[in-house]
């Protein structure tokens, strides 16, 4: 054998080799298990293409920072926060093909293409008749209360947003919310803690008259009750309640898709569903919805109004054209519709959702296996501290959420919200202080934003200020806005 000859055997060998290695792969593949499948890290199911810096500050300019912004988190300048929980709404990095779908947005005023493949988009998740754009989530609902509200109505929910019920009682009704009791226990593990309490529902109904009641909402998942979701079960038997009694049964969908995986998840008889087709079921049992697209449709603006029924449509129209814009573009330009539109495919990933999910489970197991009290299981978009819990010496009335959160600032950079005594507390007759039933730090996790060693230096930090529980005091108001 000759040297070219060997070389050629050689070659000959190692296409064998690697031809076999790839038969291994494909091996894997027709049998339907995804090459990563069985492996215990689940990755973040994408790459980054662009990037944005982030700012890093001394512990001595984070304290002059809080000083200067009253200690006050809102009113800290975001390029001077190294992790921003604040919130996950509006705050999603979108995709390559999302962006693509900016440059070609088209903003003709009426019967634009973008609008028509937003509508399409929304048409095949939710299957209602018409859909109509909103500048956000609050615009949506502020168009359908105007239509439905007014003193002497009553509107029921598992719970209400801040925003829906604002609507509501700006509109002169009244809201009630009937959440389930595993739902008020926040160290109580149940699947569905989002639910309704459908037994006070109907006696609810009975009371106040089903002529005086509306609409009931269901808001999936239940961003105030912790980001917990709402089983298919509970949704079908509300909506049965709102069919018997001839009440509308809507749905707050801003996190439809993230509901739906848990049903996928948790809900006997639906792990071989998609969460395409689980999401079309929950939309199917409604006769409408109001969305903000800055959650699960991965935009940074934008919402909608959803429904069935042409005459009241009609006048849902009529106030978008005055509030909002025409009713191919509503509050959003053409290309924002197209990021929504592409933006509501992709959230339906599963990769994408196995990925969500288990980010936020997999801080909520680092920070209890340290002993951090919190609200479980781990919600859908964000992880509640216990506030209450994690600064004992704190009462309400001297704010302890307040505390947490500024100590996580003054420790690492990261900024949480009170959901507290600060933001639901009430005065009695007498200026007391009348305490909300939990003291949570909300640290909400923006969508695609941050990778698993951002989650790790979260922990860290808030770790840290654990250990040093014990140094920390409360806070008093300084000055209150009159309204
Ligand atoms: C459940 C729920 N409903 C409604 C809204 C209001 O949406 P937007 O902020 O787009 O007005 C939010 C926002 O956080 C929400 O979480």
């Amino acid at each position: 054998m000759d040297a070219i000859q060997i070389i050629i055997s050689l070659v000959l060998s190692f296409s064998i080799v690697l031809s076999l290695v790839q038969l291994e792969c494909w091996s894997a593949w027709l049998s339907g298990e995804k090459l990563s499948e069985h492996m215990a890290t689940i990755i973040e199911p994408f790459r980054i293409k662009s990037v944005e810096p982030l700012n890093f500050t001394s512990r001595e300019e984070r304290s002059d920072i809080l000083k200067n912004a009253d200690h006050n988190l809102f009113l800290v300048h975001s390029d001077h926060v190294l992790i921003d929980l604040l919130t996950d709404s509006g705050t999603s990095a979108m995709s390559a093909k999302q962006w693509a779908g900016i440059m070609v947005g088209d903003e003709s005023y009426a019967g634009s293409p973008s609008f028509y493949r937003f509508e399409e988009a929304t048409r095949k998740i939710t299957g209602f008749k018409h859909v109509i754009p909103t500048h956000q989530g609050r615009a949506a609902e502020k168009i359908i209360f105007t239509l439905l509200g007014g003193k002497g109505k009553y509107f029921v929910s598992n719970t209400f947003f801040d925003t829906t019920r604002g609507n509501i009682e700006y509109s002169g009704a009244e809201a009630h919310d009937f959440l389930t009791e595993a739902g008020k226990n926040p160290g109580l593990i149940a699947d569905f803690k989002g639910n309704m309490d459908t037994v006070a529902l109907e006696a609810f109904i009975r009371e106040k008259g089903a002529e005086n009641i509306p609409m009931c909402v269901m808001t999936i998942t239940n961003n105030s009750g912790g980001g917990q979701p709402v089983s298919m079960q509970n949704m079908k038997e509300t909506a049965a309640i709102c069919r018997k009694y001839g009440i509308l049964f809507f749905i707050d969908a801003c996190r439809f898709a993230e509901n739906s995986y848990f049903i996928k998840l948790r809900e006997k008889g639906y792990a071989d569903k998609s969460v395409l087709e689980i999401a079309q079921e929950t939309f199917s049992l409604a006769d409408g919805c109001t969305i903000s697209a800055k959650k699960d449709a991965l935009v940074n603006t934008g919402g909608f109004l959803a429904m069935n029924d042409d005459a009241m449509t009609q006048e849902a129209k009529n106030l978008l054209i005055i509030t909002e814009g025409f009713p191919t573009y509503g509050g959003l330009a053409g290309r924002d519709l197209e990021a929504i539109a592409q933006g509501l495919e992709e959230v339906l990933d599963e990769d994408y959702l196995r990925y969500r999910l288990r980010s936020i489970e997999y801080m909520g197991e680092k920070l209890s296996a340290a002993g951090i009290p919190m609200i479980l299981p781990t919600g859908g978009h964000a992880l509640y501290l216990d506030a209450k819990a994690f600064m004992p010496q704190i009462p309400p009335h001297e704010f302890p959420g307040v505390a947490l959160a500024n100590a996580l600032y003054l420790q690492g950079g990261i900024r949480g919200v009170e959901i507290g005594s600060l933001m639901f507390g009430k005065y009695d007759a007498d200026g007391g202080h009348v305490a909300p039933p939990m003291e949570l730090v909300r640290l909400a996790i923006p969508r695609r934003v941050y990778t698993q060693s951002h989650i790790d230096y979260v922990c860290e930090v808030i770790i840290e200020v654990f250990q040093q529980r014990e140094q920390y005091s409360g806070y008093r108001i300084a000055y209150e806005s009159p309204c």
